[in-house]
């Protein structure tokens, strides 16, 4: 692989393969610092890198702990270092106002900052109309809604999908944008009045529509009006990844969550998988995938999780874990790690398919088993009326009624978090990730893909490579 300007970027996936909330953003953060320091030591200059979210929206919270300080990012990459392009790309949902609070936050971390952020001119704006829409959707649904995290994600792709209503970033430099502004408010007034005047509220329902959104659009034009410095077409895109090095492509949510594999209709409103990550971003197929999990499992909002634990281990082990979510500071359900259902997601991301030598595990959080008070669970089977199964149903009521069957492992001793290479992590810590290939047992032999990185603890430094430094991440 030649790095020059003008060949292609190499492109390095980093992507969940469970509920989402595994770490993806401290990952994010470890893969750069390796990046960097394998460039500078193999080339003497450093890298040329774009980190890429070309999916979801702020529904997603992507959390990096650095010293005393922890940063949580929604949309932006979660970049903290300086001179790394921080794409939006096409796929992705924004809400204009929130996206530059958070480039506001980034600012406080590096004052150039503004000059590396670029959103492609094809990203969707998602309106204030679709925000309220989540919410009065939830609220018909009543009992069986979706628990989403009311970001207006699931309005902002159905308005892309209906091609009505549908606002993209290159929109908002049009000379009559008010205009079209208040024609579309009008027509989403009317079709919110149309489908929820039923909610049990008081006055009529077109007063009531307009005083919600008047609530939620305050400076939504003036944000419309600030955020297009960071817009850019396609072709402009195309040079900065001809310039670029590596790309990384963050990924949204987690596999279980994908609109098309994962609990429907309990899922996020788009895709999760890395090979939709790279085709919304404009890049190739990822030369390098990584597919991080927890240890153990969480799930945030409505829809089946087999392995869910109850009280009192799931609050010892949510507390441990500071399982709370980012975004929306909801508790999350805890549970075991669940093998059928990363299998599951390897298998709909198409990881058999890809060279051995492309494709990682990232396991995090090991330092939050450290000393469990009892065996430590693999769920390997469910047993569904009766049978038992090695795959996840497609139908989700079926995947509600599975009851996991575990491999017990033996618990290890911490503290984890003061290892600082991963043969120093306690051996059964080791037997329970590795396993033997051979004979398939331990996370790694019972998933067939290697384990590359394991973290254990927030810092950069508990990030542990297998191979030592990360240089997997880079070609031969
Ligand atoms: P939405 O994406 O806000 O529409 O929410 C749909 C479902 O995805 C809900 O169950 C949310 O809790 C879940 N969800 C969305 N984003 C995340 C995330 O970043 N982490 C975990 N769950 C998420």
């Amino acid at each position: 692989m030649k790095f020059a300007v003008g060949s292609r970027p190499w492109v390095i996936a980093n992507t969940d393969c469970i509920w989402g909330d595994n770490g993806k953003g401290r990952l994010t953060n470890n893969i750069i610092l390796a990046v960097m320091q394998h460039f500078l030591s193999l080339f003497r200059r450093e890298p040329r890198i774009a980190v890429v979210r070309s999916l979801g929206g702020a529904n997603a919270g992507h959390e990096v702990v650095l010293g005393e300080a922890k940063h949580a990012r929604h949309v932006l990459p979660s970049v903290y270092h300086p001179n790394v392009w921080m794409i939006i790309a096409a796929g992705t949902v924004v809400h204009p106002p929130w996206f530059l609070e958070e480039v506001e936050k980034a600012v406080a971390f590096d004052p150039n900052v503004r000059d590396w952020i670029r959103i492609s001119g094809r990203a969707t704006v998602t309106m204030p109309w679709d925000r309220l829409e989540d919410r009065y959707r939830e609220e018909a649904l009543g009992r069986g809604k979706i628990g989403t995290t009311q970001r207006g994600i699931g309005p902002s792709y159905e308005g892309l999908a209906r091609r009505v209503q549908n606002v993209h970033f290159a929109m908002l430099q049009r000379p009559d944008w008010t205009e079209e502004y208040h024609r579309l408010r009008g027509e989403a007034i009317g079709r919110l009045v149309r489908l929820y005047a039923h909610l049990p509220e008081e006055g009529d329902a077109t007063s009531q529509v307009e005083a919600s959104l008047a609530e939620i659009e305050d400076g939504f034009l003036d944000a419309c009006a600030e955020i297009v410095q960071y817009v850019v077409e396609c072709h402009e895109l195309e040079r900065i990844y001809e310039a670029a090095d590596v790309a990384i492509l963050e990924g949204n949510q987690g596999l279980g969550l994908h609109h098309l594999f994962g609990s429907r209709p309990f899922v996020t409103s788009a895709p999760t998988d890395p090979l939709s990550m790279a085709s919304a971003a404009m890049l190739p197929p990822p030369d390098r995938v990584l597919y991080v999990a927890k240890c153990f499992a969480t799930r945030v909002g409505a829809g089946p999780f087999p392995t869910k634990l109850d009280d009192p281990e799931a609050t010892r082990l949510r507390e441990t874990a500071r399982e709370f979510g980012t975004t929306t500071g909801r508790p999350r359900d805890v549970g075991w790690f669940d093998l059928v259902f990363a299998e599951h997601a390897l298998r709909c991301m198409a990881a058999r398919w890809l060279p051995a030598e492309a494709v990682g595990l990232g396991i995090t959080k090991l330092d939050c088993l450290d000393g469990w008070g009892g065996r430590v669970r693999l769920a390997t089977a469910y047993d569904l009326n009766g049978s038992e199964i090695y795959h996840v149903p497609d139908d989700t009521a079926s995947l509600a009624r599975c009851v996991p069957r575990y491999a017990e492992y033996d618990p290890w001793s911490g503290p984890s978090e003061q290892c600082r290479s991963f043969a120093e992590l306690d051996e059964a810590c080791r037997t329970f990730l590795l396993g033997d290939w051979e004979e398939r047992s331990g996370l790694q032999g019972l998933l067939g893909v290697r384990l590359r990185v394991a973290t254990a603890g927030p810092q950069p430094e508990n990030a542990l490579w297998v191979d030592g430094d990360g240089r997997w991440l880079l070609p031969e």
